[in-house]
C-alpha cells in the first residue's frame, strides 16, 4: 500500500524570505527607523542589535542603549560597532533618546517596567517575550498602554517560522475539521535544558519559572493556531532532578572542585564572547552566567504538565521536560473530520542526526538557509481514509526556523505584512504568560484556575 501522498508546502506568506536575497530588502529610503534597546545581554546585542543591523542596516539605526550593567553596556557598544549614546538607568534615556521604538529585551521581570516608562513617556514598544512575569505586572502593562495610546508589540518569532506559518494555514483552513483536542510535548535536553538552571531563569522572581519564560512561546502558539483564548488551566509540575535534588554543588562551573564528576559541567572560558559579556562583568552584578545546576536557591519547576481548556471548547494536554536525552517537539491536532501531527528535532524521526549539545546554538544562529533534501513534515489523516497526506517545508537551519528573520522583516519592512494577524500585541502577550501564571496558582493551590481571575480580560472563543 502506497501509505503517504506528497502535498506540496503551500505557506507562501512564510517562505517569501527564500525569494529574496536580504539584499533585496536593503534599499532604503533616506529616513531610518530609530532603534534604542534597553537590556545589552545575549538576545539584545546578538538578534536585536548586529543581526537586525546585518540584514536591515539601511533602514535601521540605534540611537540609544540601556543596561544597568555598565560593563556589559560598553562591551555592547563594540561589538554592535554603533556610536550611539549609552545609559545605565531607563529614566535617564527616556528623556534624552530620540527613537521609533523602545526594545525591551531585560531580563523577564524587569521587562514591565521599562515599558510601562516606555509608553508613558510617548513611545512605541517592542518587547521580548514573555511580556512579563505575572498578573498585577500584565495588568499594569495593559493599562499603561490603553492610557498611552502609544502600542506595544510582542516578539513572538516562533509564530514566524515556516512551519509553524505552514501550521497555521492548514488550521485555518480546516484541514481536519473543526478541532477538538491537541496534545503538545516539548522536550528540552540535557545541554540547553541544563543552561536555564545556571542562570537567572532558575529563580522565580526573575523569569517566573518556565511555566512563563518558556511556555510562553508554546502558549502563544497554541493561543494562534488555535484562533482562540484560554479559559481555565490545571497543572501539575516539581523540581526533583535540578537545583537541591543532589548530593554536592558549587557556586559556579569555573573552578568548580566538582567538575570531574559532574556531568553538567559546562567550560565557558572557550567562548570568548560570553567571557566579554558575562565574566568580564560579574564585578557589577555578581551575575555568574555558569551558575550551579545544583544551587540550592533555584525554585523553579523542572517537569510540568497541564490540561487548558479554550473558550472555543478545545482541550489541551501540554507538558514541558528539562532533562531529556534530546530537544524537539510533537503535536497533534484532533480533529471532527480526522488528526494532524506534526514535530521537530525528534531524532528517529528525521534524517540527520542533531549533536544535542551544539543544537541550542544553530537555533539561535541567524542562518536562514534551507537544510538541502530536508523537510519538516505535517501528517493530515482524514477518518477513514487508507492514507494520509504529508504537506513539507524546507527545514531552516537557524533562526528559530527561519521565524527570528521573517518576524524583523515584519516588524520594520514590511509593515503591511501580516498574514493570519501574525503580529502579537499585549492581549496575545497577556494570553500567553496567563496560561503559565494560572499553572503555577494552579500547582500551588491544588485547583483548576480560571483565566477571569487573574486580570480584567475575557476570553474570547474566536480571536479573529
Ligand atoms: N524570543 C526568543 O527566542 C528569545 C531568545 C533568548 C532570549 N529571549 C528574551 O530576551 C530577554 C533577554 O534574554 P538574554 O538571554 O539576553 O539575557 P541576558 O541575561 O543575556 O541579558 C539580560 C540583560 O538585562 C539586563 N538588565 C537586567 N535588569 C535590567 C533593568 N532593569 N534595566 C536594564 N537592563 C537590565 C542585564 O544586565 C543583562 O545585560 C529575555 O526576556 C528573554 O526571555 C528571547
Amino acid at each position: 500500500m502506497e501509505r503517504r501522498s506528497f502535498v506540496k508546502y503551500t505557506a507562501a506568506a512564510g517562505a517569501s524570505l527564500m525569494l529574496h536575497p536580504f539584499s533585496a530588502f536593503a534599499t532604503g529610503n533616506g529616513t531610518k527607523i530609530r532603534l534604542a534597546l534597553a537590556g545589552t545581554g545575549v538576545r539584545g546585542i546578538g538578534f536585536w542589535g548586529n543581526a537586525l543591523l546585518k540584514a536591515f542596516k539601511d533602514q535601521c539605526e540605534f540611537t540609544g542603549l540601556m543596561d544597568i550593567n555598565p560593563g556589559r553596556l560598553a562591551y555592547a557598544k563594540q561589538f554592535m560597532n554603533v556610536t550611539c549614546p549609552t545609559f545605565t538607568n531607563v529614566d535617564e534615556m527616556l528623556r534624552s533618546v530620540k527613537a521609533d521604538y523602545i526594545i525591551v529585551t531585560t531580563t523577564d521581570s524587569a521587562h514591565d517596567e521599562i515599558i510601562i516608562k516606555s509608553l508613558k513617556a510617548g513611545f512605541d514598544v517592542i518587547t521580548e517575550k514573555p511580556m512579563t512575569t505575572d498578573e498585577i505586572k500584565c495588568r499594569n502593562i495593559l493599562q499603561a498602554e490603553k492610557e498611552s495610546g502609544k502600542k506595544v508589540t510582542v516578539a513572538f518569532n516562533y509564530r514566524h517560522s515556516v512551519h509553524a506559518m505552514q501550521l497555521k494555514e492548514l488550521l485555518a483552513a480546516e484541514r481536519v475539521g473543526k478541532i477538538t483536542s491537541v496534545d503538545f510535548n516539548w522536550y528540552l535536553n540535557v545541554h540547553h535544558g541544563a543552561d536555564y538552571f545556571r542562570r537567572w531563569h532558575g529563580r522565580m522572581d526573575k523569569g517566573g519559572s518556565l511555566w512563563v519564560h518558556k511556555a510562553t512561546h508554546h502558549f502563544d502558539l497554541l493561543n494562534w493556531w488555535l484562533n482562540s483564548e484560554p479559559l481555565e488551566v490545571m497543572a501539575y509540575g516539581s523540581l526533583e532532578h535540578y537545583g537541591r535534588n543532589n548530593s554536592f554543588r558549587g557556586t559556579r562551573c569555573r573552578g568548580c572542585e566538582h567538575r570531574e564528576k559532574c556531568k553538567f559541567f559546562w567550560d565557558m572560558t572557550g567562548n570568548k564572547h560570553l567571557m566579554n559579556l558575562y565574566a568580564e562583568n560579574e564585578q557589577y552584578d555578581g551575575y555568574n552566567r555558569d551558575g550551579c545546576v545544583w544551587a540550592n536557591d533555584i525554585d523553579i519547576f523542572d517537569k510540568m504538565s497541564a490540561q487548558i481548556l479554550y473558550a472555543n471548547g478545545v482541550q489541551v494536554n501540554y507538558s514541558l521536560t528539562t532533562y531529556s536525552p534530546y530537544e524537539g517537539w510533537q503535536i497533534a491536532f484532533n480533529g471532527m473530520k480526522g488528526r494532524m501531527e506534526t514535530w521537530e528535532d525528534i531524532p528517529y524521526l528525521q534524517k540527520t542526526p542533531e549533536d544535542q549539545a551544539k543544537r541550542h546554538a544553530i537555533e539561535m544562529s541567524n542562518a536562514d538557509d534551507a537544510i538541502p533534501g530536508e523537510y519538516r513534515e505535517i501528517i493530515a489523516w482524514d477518518n477513514f481514509a487508507k492514507n494520509y497526506e504529508v504537506y513539507t517545508t524546507p527545514k531552516i537551519r537557524g533562526g528559530h526556523g527561519g521565524g527570528d528573520i521573517r518576524m524583523q522583516r515584519r516588524m520594520f519592512i514590511d509593515k503591511n505584512d501580516n498574514p493570519h494577524h501574525i503580529m502579537a500585541g499585549t492581549r496575545d502577550g497577556a494570553m500567553s504568560i496567563l496560561i503559565g501564571i494560572a499553572a503555577r496558582k494552579s500547582i500551588r493551590e491544588k485547583r483548576p484556575v480560571k483565566i477571569t481571575e487573574l486580570t480584567d480580560l475575557v476570553p474570547l472563543a474566536k480571536r479573529w
